[in-house]
């Protein structure tokens, strides 16, 4: 089968494209002919090897699949070849934490493409507990943008951040694939929303979406804009995936007794709390959040099948062109996500 493959840890340079074994069915597993492969920024902490260097070489990654059953093993039952399907964008790498009741909260659950081979092939194998069937009548490449920022936001926004009527949140990076998607489940879930951007064009994404504010982050301090926006206050919840630099505005744009729910790293790996005793005077609570459940994935398809959450497709472009599409994410040069077509 056609793949596109890391043979080292790196920079977009690391993938070369052609031939792999396609993967052997196995008891309880389901080969998949993909679709469509999302791209998210997890995929470049992959390839850089900021993840693991323990990941194999070579390594396919990808953690957003959308397809069809190709075969199943004679034990499956609930798939059939033909079948639209919708790979879980994350799972536990370890069998014995798959009853877990919270799978993201167990210590071996990893975004897939991690330790097993993900998306950016034409086939990849899944065991059948990590299958969702499709049923969204979305195109692939369109669906493919989807699962692993969505399942991201229903436990950010929605599970730790308790968005709801009334409440004011402020969504870091409105057009990033995390950002594009915490946007529209903060409203559909009836929040309003401030948000962040660097360039007129992510900013009409980012109202588009649903954003009530939207600040140019380059031009203006956030954490001023919030309280402006909010008359002094501070907002509600801060859905932050820049960490870094941006911990100690957080601080200063929330209200006391808000939260802070981190979720990633665009801004830096490390951070500071300005002053503790701010911190703890103000009662503020600093959440981490990741990936989140197949019940909340289940919960945000729902949405999307509402037509109250919407893909956002930057653009499809063939597997071929993968050092392409990881370099317009390494550059902040993608509104939304990118997907990679196998077949094309
Ligand atoms: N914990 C989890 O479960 C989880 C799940 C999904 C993603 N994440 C993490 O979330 C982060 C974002 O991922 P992603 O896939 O959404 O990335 P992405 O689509 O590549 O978008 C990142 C965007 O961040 C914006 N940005 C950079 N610096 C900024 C700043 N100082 N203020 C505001 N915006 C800034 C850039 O847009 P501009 O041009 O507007 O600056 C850039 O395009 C990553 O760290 C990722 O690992 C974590």
């Amino acid at each position: 089968m056609k793949a596109a493959y890391m043979t080292r840890f790196g920079g977009p340079e690391v993938f070369a494209v052609g031939d792999l074994a396609t993967p052997q069915v196995r008891p309880g597993h389901v080969l998949v002919r993909v679709e469509a492969a999302g791209l998210n920024y997890y995929d470049t902490l992959v390839r850089r090897g900021a993840v693991s260097q323990a990941i194999p070489l070579p390594h396919v990654p990808g953690s957003d699949i959308v397809g069809r059953v190709e075969t199943a093993a004679d034990d499956v039952e609930r798939f059939r070849p033909g079948d639209a399907v919708i790979v879980a964008p994350g799972f536990p790498v370890d069998e014995a934490d798959w009853q877990a009741e919270k799978e993201n909260f167990a210590p071996s659950y990893y975004p897939g493409g991690t330790f097993n081979h993900g998306g950016y092939a034409q086939y990849m194998l899944i065991h059948q507990r990590w299958l969702l069937k499709n049923d969204t009548g979305l195109p692939a490449e369109e669906l493919a943008t989807i699962p692993l920022v969505l399942v991201t936001a229903m436990h950010t926004v929605g599970t730790l951040g308790q968005a709801g009527p009334g409440m004011r949140m402020l969504v870091h990076a409105g057009a990033s694939g995390s950002g594009s998607m915490a946007i529209q489940v903060a409203k559909a879930l009836g929040a309003s929303v401030m948000t962040t951007v660097s360039t007129p064009r992510k900013a009409d994404l980012a109202r588009r979406l649903g954003a009530d504010e939207v600040v140019f982050y380059r031009e203006r301090n956030f954490a001023d804009a919030a309280k402006e926006w909010t008359g002094g206050d501070g907002v509600d919840v801060v859905i932050d995936n820049l960490g870094g630099s941006a911990m100690r505005d957080n601080v200063r744009a929330t209200r006391w007794g808000g939260r802070i729910v981190n979720y990633g790293l665009v801004a830096g790996l490390e951070t500071t709390l300005p002053n503790i005793y701010e911190f703890f005077r103000g009662q503020y609570q600093l959440i981490g959040s990741f990936m989140g459940t197949l019940g909340e994935l289940e919960r945000g398809l729902r949405l999307v099948k509402a037509g109250k959450v919407k893909p956002v497709l930057d653009e499809a472009l063939p597997l071929n062109r993968v050092r392409e599409a990881h370099a317009r994410v390494d550059n902040h040069q993608v509104a939304g996500n990118l997907a990679l077509l196998p077949w094309t």
